[in-house]
């Protein structure tokens, strides 16, 4: 890093947001009814299935994408305004695009109203101005279906939202970097998705396994610079689709990022390698994950403390609302049971394509625990299935998480550090190449119920970049042949003080 030439060419920042200039925006109401729905009920998304039909109306829709991407706050600084998003991002670079496939929505549904809402059709969610331009006129939701080879929650869905990574966006900062990013910047962003449909009473599930060629030529995305990385079908219909019309280039402009912008080829021989050609090898990649081999506890262990009253009862919109990357953690404690209610929320099973039975994993969470009540401080194996802690080694390790931590103050500050470790070599044994997209969204999304799970209880957290191998050393022997995947520090804020 420190040999590294790489600067920051600031007159060549990229633009946050994709503008199709030569399409009509369709603003999205704003007016949202609150779901009243405590965000630490909301964070676990069992992902129930529907049997009974449950169509989002454009209302709904509208507030699934605010509280999943939308600009929730700015700030202004040294002229430059910064528009800051739902979910939490590397380097606030939001290269995360989100696209709307559907049939016709119903608008509101007042008692008595059954007015006519969003037309079928493929959109982009215009972010800078809160609203929908319409791509494709019609049902594509077929295409969906043949490029997930028949995914049963894309065949049932009204509506799928495809995320998408820009490139050039976040690698203006990050370069070839950047594509681990696209799987946590992603994973955040799906983390509140999910939450929000749970609260809005919408089955939803993550799908990573799809022909690329297929939906990024439905997007009609130029993949030397954009590429679809993950699938959301949202809600339950009980017909499925028919033959979608014909699909040809759109050839659409769009407002330039930046006045030039770098390639880093890296990335996209990365993408490459793991996209998926036929629905068949889309089918071969579903479920049957891998079972982790966890070795029998050898150190003390500590069950999570989990309250049964004075749980926080914060709505998950009021949550996404204030939440954002603690800057300065306090030092002080936080409470076991605080810890433990994240850990619990956070990984009770995410419903994705690749995870099968639900509540298995592929990402094994690993701690260091600066200053929380009643456990020893040290470093940490989470006993994902016992719900319990087991020392790995005591200690004060607050400078080596902060050298961990890509030698920031935040982890040395915050309360505790949770490391996520992955057996790379068995997932990709299992999934081939498209198991390292799904374990770096996996992660993502696990920090970012962290995340919102912290934020529930009024604690600060933010995502961290790390020094991988120095990561995998400081917990080894128990995590020998892992990689290190990604990070999250919790604790209290000390600006909120
Ligand atoms: C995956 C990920 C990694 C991050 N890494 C760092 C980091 O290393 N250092 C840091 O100060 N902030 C880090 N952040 C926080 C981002 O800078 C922050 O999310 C972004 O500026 C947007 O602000 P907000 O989260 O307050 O909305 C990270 C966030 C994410 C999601």
């Amino acid at each position: 890093m420190r040999t590294s030439p790489h600067f920051l060419d600031w007159e060549n920042k990229p633009l946050l947001f994709k503008i199709y200039p030569t399409l009509e925006v369709m603003r999205l109401p704003k007016d949202f009814r609150e779901t009243g729905r405590a965000a630490l009920d909301a964070i676990p998304t069992p992902g129930a299935q529907a049997s009974n039909d449950a169509i989002p109306n454009l209302e709904t829709l509208a507030q699934l994408l605010f509280f999943s991407a939308g600009v929730v706050r700015s700030k202004r600084q040294d002229h430059i305004e910064t528009f800051f998003r739902a979910a939490a991002c590397t380097g606030a670079l939001y290269e995360i695009e989100l696209y709307v496939i559907c049939t016709d929505l119903p608008g509101e549904t007042l008692p008595g109203a059954n007015s006519f809402g969003l037309a079928a059709g493929v959109y982009h969610f215009g972010v800078a101005e809160f609203g929908l331009r319409q791509l494709r006129a019609g049902d594509f939701r077929q295409t969906l279906v043949e490029a997930t080879g028949g995914d049963p929650s894309i065949a049932h869905a009204p509506v799928t939202i495809i995320c998408t990574g820009a490139y050039w966006r976040n690698a203006w900062k990050y370069r070839s970097r950047t594509y681990r990013h696209f799987g946590w910047d992603n994973g955040t962003i799906l983390a509140n998705l999910l939450a929000m449909s749970e609260a809005t009473k919408l089955p939803a599930k993550v799908v990573t396994g799809f022909v690329d060629s297929q939906i990024n030529e439905l997007l009609s995305l130029d993949t030397k610079r954009e590429v679809a990385f993950s699938l959301v079908p949202i809600g339950y219909q009980q017909s499925t689709p028919s033959d979608p019309p014909k699909t040809s280039p759109l050839n659409l402009p769009i407002v330039p990022y930046s006045t030039e912008e770098v390639d880093y080829p890296a990335m996209r021989k990365m993408h490459e390698a793991s996209s998926l050609e036929s629905a068949s090898e889309v089918a071969a990649g579903r479920g049957k994950t891998p079972s982790l081999v966890v070795p029998p506890a050898k150190g003390t262990t500590t069950s999570l403390l989990l309250p049964s009253d004075s749980i926080p009862q914060d709505s998950i919109e009021k949550v996404i609302a204030r939440r954002g990357s603690t800057r300065q953690f306090s030092r002080e404690s936080i409470t076991l049971s605080q810890l433990s209610l994240a850990l619990d929320r956070a990984t009770r099973g995410i419903p994705a394509d690749f995870l099968d039975p639900i509540g298995s994993h592929l990402n094994d969470l690993y701690l260091i625990v600066n200053n929380v009540d009643g456990l020893p401080p040290g470093a940490y194996f989470y006993h994902w299935e016992k719900k319990a802690l087991e020392l790995l080694k005591p200690g004060d390790f607050r400078d080596r998480a902060g050298f961990l931590g890509l030698e920031q103050q935040l982890p040395a500050d915050a309360a505790v550090d949770v490391f996520f470790l992955a057996d790379l070599k068995k997932i990709l044994e299992r999934y081939g190449n498209r198991g390292y997209r799904a374990t770096q969204l996996e992660a993502g999304i696990l920090g970012g119920k962290l995340y919102l799970a912290a934020y529930a209880q009024r604690l600060g957290a933010s995502g961290l970049t790390f020094y991988d191998d120095d990561v995998v050393n400081f917990f080894s022997p128990h995590a020998r042949g892992k990689s290190a995947i990604f990070l999250v520090a919790l604790g209290g804020s000390a600006l909120r003080k």
